[in-house]
């Protein structure tokens, strides 16, 4: 098992670059699927995530080549069977993107219910029904999902509720459909934007995505192409709110400034210094962080992805601020770890109430998913004294060498094998 062993209290000084977004990668990967020749992706992050959707593709028979770090070629061809082996499935959320793409080509799929995060109920309900929509039968018999479909015949699919990730197996069960659908309330994150341009730059008729309809013609082939994927937004957001944290002044480039509106608005509403260019933006400090109360939201709302993080900058600013999150059920778990660091934050139902304090200080905590990892990073790097967090494969799942890109900024932070630790600090003893 790695840990991470930050010593905190360094600002953040210099430049950084943001990898590509993993949950478009994770996304387009399992949409290379749909493809009658080889794809090329640029761009790829190189995170536990998509190497785990890359070996998910290969195991059933795709041809996958690593051209340099962040280049993958996929040639999908060699697929015949649609179905996910059963434990690969269950070890990601993402997994539930094989269900839109095999039923798209296969017009047949076998996926168990997907894992991911624990970060409470995450029912697929609403990509059930747009399969359905769509003409497919569904069940689901020992934890498995089975689709199938005669033929494939394009409807109209209204969401109950806004979900990123029904919307997205709507348009990649849709993209080789027959005929015309339109998707209502669906959801219009920059990665639901990023699939449908993939998807239309292999030859997909996809109108409307970034806004709440969506109208896809269904076209018979797509071509092979060479795709680059967009720059991840909660990386960015993550790297702007630790240079915040530590009051450092950091350059943060390969983004794109509009995807990050939401989290430029609360964080210049907090006090923190931004100034944007064409692909990056300037985080730097400029006195007190204030308090404010925020609620998660929908894009282009605040994002889920981005609450553990700005609650952990909140509980250094002066007062008591509210950040409300009820996109899903459980996304406070780090508060308890946050509060073995001094922090002065209680959950609320759907909320955590936060008294900001002057200083947090380092503590052993584990991260107890993706996001809620990263906000214990930030803590940490901002924290007087020695931090310790365990469980980093879930950081590792989302976070392309994070240890490595804030050593680049002057953080003291480093990963080590949980035994060798303890080695080093009775060495450090003796
Ligand atoms: N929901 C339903 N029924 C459904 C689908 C969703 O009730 O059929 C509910 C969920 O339980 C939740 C809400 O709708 O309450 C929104 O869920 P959504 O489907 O939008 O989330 P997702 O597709 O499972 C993606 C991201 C998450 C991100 C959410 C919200 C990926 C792989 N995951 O999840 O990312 O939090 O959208 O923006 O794209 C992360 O990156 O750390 C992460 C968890």
């Amino acid at each position: 098992m790695e840990k991470f062993v930050i010593h905190g209290g360094k600002p953040l000084k210099g430049v950084v670059t943001i990898s590509g977004a993993k949950n478009a990668a994770v996304a387009i990967v399992a949409a290379t699927l749909l493809c009658d020749e080889p794809v090329v992706l640029e761009n790829c992050p190189q995170i536990s995530d998509i190497t785990f959707c890359l070996k998910i593709l290969s195991s059933m028979g795709a041809e996958v080549v690593s051209l340099n770090n962040n280049k993958v070629r996929i040639d999908p061809r060699g697929i015949i069977n649609p179905k996910v082996p059963y434990d690969m499935a269950t070890k990601m959320r993402a997994s539930s993107y094989f269900l839109g793409a095999l039923l798209g080509r296969f017009h047949e799929a076998h996926v168990a219910l997907p894992g991911g995060c624990d970060l409470g109920d995450r029912p697929i309900d609403q990509h059930l029904k747009a399969f359905t929509s769509l003409g497919a039968d569904n069940y689901v018999e020992a934890g498995e999902v089975h689709l199938s479909a005669d033929m494939l015949v394009g409807s109209l699919i209204y969401f109950d509720i806004i979900s990123v990730g029904a919307t997205i197996n709507a348009m990649l069960a849709s993209a080789k459909a027959d005929g015309y659908t339109v998707i209502e309330n669906a959801a219009k994150e920059p990665h639901v934007v990023d699939v449908a341009n993939f998807l239309n730059s292999m030859g997909a008729n996809i109108m409307g995505a970034g806004t709440d309809t969506i109208k896809i013609h269904g076209v018979k082939y797509l071509h092979g192409v060479e795709y680059s994927i967009i720059p991840d937004q909660i990386e960015a957001g993550t790297y702007m709110v630790a240079t915040a944290a530590t009051r450092g002044d950091v350059l943060i480039k390969n983004v794109i400034p509009k995807h990050l509106e939401s989290i430029t608005a609360a964080l210049r509403r907090i006090g923190v210094g931004i100034e944007e260019f064409d692909e990056a933006v300037r985080i730097y400090d400029k006195g007190e962080l204030n308090k404010i109360n925020i609620k998660t939201m929908p894009h282009p709302g605040f994002p889920t992805d981005m609450q553990p993080q700005v609650s952990t900058l909140l509980t250094l600013a002066h007062g008591a601020s509210v950040v409300t999150d009820d996109i899903f059920t459980n996304r406070f778990r780090y508060v308890n770890e946050l509060r073995r660091m001094g922090a002065d934050i209680v959950v609320n139902g759907k909320a955590v109430i936060i008294n900001g304090v002057d200083r947090l200080k380092g503590a052993i905590v584990m991260a107890p998913d993706l996001r809620a990892g990263a906000a214990l990073v930030i803590a940490g790097l901002a924290a007087d004294g020695e931090t310790t967090i365990g469980d980093i494969h879930y950081i590792e799942r989302g976070y392309e060498g994070i240890e490595k890109k804030l050593r680049g900024l002057g953080a003291d932070i480093v990963k080590v094998e949980e035994n060798k630790y303890s080695q080093s600090g009775s060495e450090r003893n003796a």
